[in-house]
């Protein structure tokens, strides 16, 4: 029996689902139940009524799906698979700004520790930041954690003044522009699309800028025939299923290297993942006092993003 075979008969046999991101690999992509952005995904990890949600994705999001879903078993097949922007923000570090600062409302991104959630007003996702930053007290200033990037976009769509958090995501923060630019003397009709992920100067030369669903469904639904892709590499799988006759080029990073490449997201494998799902484990747990504040701002985000 092959790899693919044996997750079949296994989410079967246990009434498991795979919910994956698109950053995982195509063969992971292609056993999954569910593949969305990470708004989605916490939407559908909510809804689930499998006795376990096998999480192919990183670590917060798993952790996400048990702060939603706390009866189901969640497992992430590589408990090492954790986010250069979610390490940027300690728990502590965040307690400490708080405390110094008790005027301020924290919005944090989805990208973060379930621990930083619990201490967070609201959390967001790169489809919804520009929704609730908007509905922000209009009466207290703004602490936007831990993607400084993303929060400088908002700041610019939204004309809101936030205090941004020092983070950034070591993957988005890879693409060169001068190589961009290149790119785009070669295919002069091409869009460039990116992540809100990216660094100012990508973002400055972007034509479509949104989550990973928001780009798949650009390239979708364009017109246009040629686009340059500024985010994970594991993205282009999707697009080329769903618009197959386009073409799409990975934007370059700075150096001649796989860094457009998660390495937390590519920890995991076909092969870990028959493992989890044999062993159900490794299992995610958050405390219950964490997990209740934590539901609490992903569930105000939720709420705000119907
Ligand atoms: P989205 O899929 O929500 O756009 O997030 C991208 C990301 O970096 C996940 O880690
Ligand atoms: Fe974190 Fe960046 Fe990897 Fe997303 S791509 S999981 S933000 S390190």
């Amino acid at each position: 029996m092959d790899l693919f075979q044996k997750v079949a008969q296994l989410k079967k046999e246990k009434n498991a689902v795979i919910l994956a991101h698109y950053y995982q690999d195509p063969d992971i992509q292609d056993v999954a139940d569910f593949i969305g952005d990470s708004l989605e995904l916490a939407r559908a990890a909510q809804r689930s009524t499998a006795d376990i949600i096998l999480f192919a994705g990183v670590h917060f999001m798993a952790e996400g799906a048990k702060i939603l879903n706390p009866s189901r078993k969640v497992i992430l097949p590589d408990l090492r698979a954790g986010c250069s922007l979610s390490d940027s923000c300690p728990p502590e570090r965040l307690a400490e700004f708080k405390k110094n600062n008790p005027d301020h409302f924290v919005i944090s991104y989805i990208n973060c520790s379930a621990a930083v959630k619990a201490l967070s007003d609201v959390i967001c996702t790169s489809s919804n930041a520009l929704k609730i930053v908007e509905r922000a007290p209009k009466d207290r200033p703004i602490l936007f954690a831990p993607d400084r990037n993303l929060g400088r976009w908002v700041t610019e769509k939204t004309g809101r003044a936030m205090t941004l958090w020092p983070g950034s995501c070591i993957v988005h923060e890879t693409f060169s522009e001068r190589k961009m630019i290149d790119l785009k003397l070669k295919h002069p009709d091409a869009k460039i699309i990116a992540h809100p992920e990216c660094e100012e100067n990508i973002l400055k030369i972007s034509d479509f800028i949104g989550s990973t669903s928001q780009l798949l469904k650009f390239v979708s639904e364009s017109p246009n025939q040629t686009f340059i892709v500024a985010t994970e590499a594991g993205i282009l799988h999707q697009m080329q299923k769903k618009a197959s006759q386009k073409t799409l080029v990975p934007a370059p990073p700075n150096q001649n290297c796989a860094c457009n490449e998660c390495p937390f997201m590519k920890l995991n494998t076909l092969e870990k993942l028959v493992q989890a799902l044999e062993t159900e484990s490794p299992e995610i747990f958050v405390p219950e006092a964490i997990r209740k504040a934590a539901q609490k701002s992903l569930a105000l985000m939720l709420e705000w993003s119907a």
